[in-house]
């Protein structure tokens, strides 16, 4: 079974859910981040992705969980998730976005491929189909979003993880290893169910990311179960929840904010529009965690 994990931006809102269920089900993981964890669920190697000579060094490191632990001898790596980046525009200049995010993932890519590991779950986005950071209101070109849609975004951000897709795709050629990447919706943690009354009241505030939502606990699992499936080979793969974030049924949701925009097949009466269905066809992958539930003692 594989063992030994490096996480990458497990300090951050989505990473830290991984590292969690990772620690749980027993894996030893090592936390690649330029920040500590909060919680210090697994140890955090202080690392700049975007600095290849740091990341081919730390992949190489050991995984141990502290200095005076019993073995101290750097192992193999079995796999990496890898989640560091600037997750969306206008946290730092475009450029940077693009920057950090393109080579942070070359650079893992690249270590990984020549240091011999041979499993990376990388985190995309549903970004990649265009309208979340469009400069105005996008309609995509049909719904439910799958992932053989030709994706052609028009923010850094975005077209970061587009270009990151492509590589991923190109390392796997090189070297025949499994590399997942995740196309991950709105990333919720249980404090955000707060945010429902407001979100349920004007449908319109999560039009941009077609009312998606993904529970960060529901994500780590997914990536769990990524890593316990080998042989995939280059996958892309929407990480979703099986319903939209509204109590508006789809096909109204899609009256109302995108009429005209053609939709490809019958939909269950909430059922997402960021497809799921090939998560849960290659890996197994079932929600556990629906809005409706976790909100239910806060929504009225
Ligand atoms: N949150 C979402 O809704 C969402 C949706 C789709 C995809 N994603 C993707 O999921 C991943 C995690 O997103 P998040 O929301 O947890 O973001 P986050 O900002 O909370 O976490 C990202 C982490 O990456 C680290 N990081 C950034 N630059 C780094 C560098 N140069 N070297 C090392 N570490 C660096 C940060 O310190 C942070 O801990 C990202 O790749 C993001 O693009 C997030």
């Amino acid at each position: 079974m594989t063992k030994r994990v490096i996480v990458t931006g497990g300090s951050g809102l989505a990473g830290k859910w991984v590292v969690q269920n990772l620690v749980e089900h027993g894996y030893e993981v090592m936390n690649l981040d330029r920040a500590p964890m909060a919680a210090r669920t697994a140890r955090t190697l202080i690392t700049d992705i975007t600095d290849a000579g740091q990341v081919f060094n730390a992949l190489a490191s050991s995984t141990a969980p502290g200095e005076f632990a019993d073995d101290l001898e750097p192992k193999p790596i079995d796999a990496i998730v890898h989640f560091a980046a600037i997750p969306r525009i206008m946290i730092t200049p475009d450029n940077e976005v693009y920057r950090i995010n393109v080579m942070g993932t070359y650079n893992i890519l690249d270590a990984a491929s020549k240091l011999g590991i041979r499993k990376v779950i990388v985190a995309s986005s549903e970004t990649t189909y265009g309208m979340v950071f469009a400069h105005r209101d996008r309609s995509p070109e049909y719904f439910p979003l799958d992932e053989e849609y030709p994706v052609n975004p028009m923010d850094s951000y975005a077209t970061s993880k587009v270009v990151n897709e492509v590589t991923a795709k190109a390392f796997h050629t090189r070297t025949g290893s499994d590399i997942y990447c995740f196309r991950i919706g709105n990333v919720l943690e249980p404090d955000d169910y707060a945010k429902f009354p407001a979100w349920l009241k004007d449908p319109a505030l999560r039009k941009r990311i077609a009312w998606s939502y993904i529970d960060g606990r529901d994500l780590a699992n997914a990536c769990r179960l990524a890593i316990e499936k080998d042989g995939l080979g280059f996958q892309v793969m929407n990480v979703a929840a099986d319903d939209v974030s509204s109590d508006v049924p789809t096909a109204e949701l899609l009256r109302r904010y995108y009429p005209g925009v053609p939709v490809r097949k019958q939909l269950g009466e909430f059922e997402t529009l960021l497809s799921n269905e090939k998560l849960k066809r290659l890996l197994g992958w079932k929600q556990q965690h629906y809005w409706r539930d976790e909100a239910k003692n806060i929504v009225q």
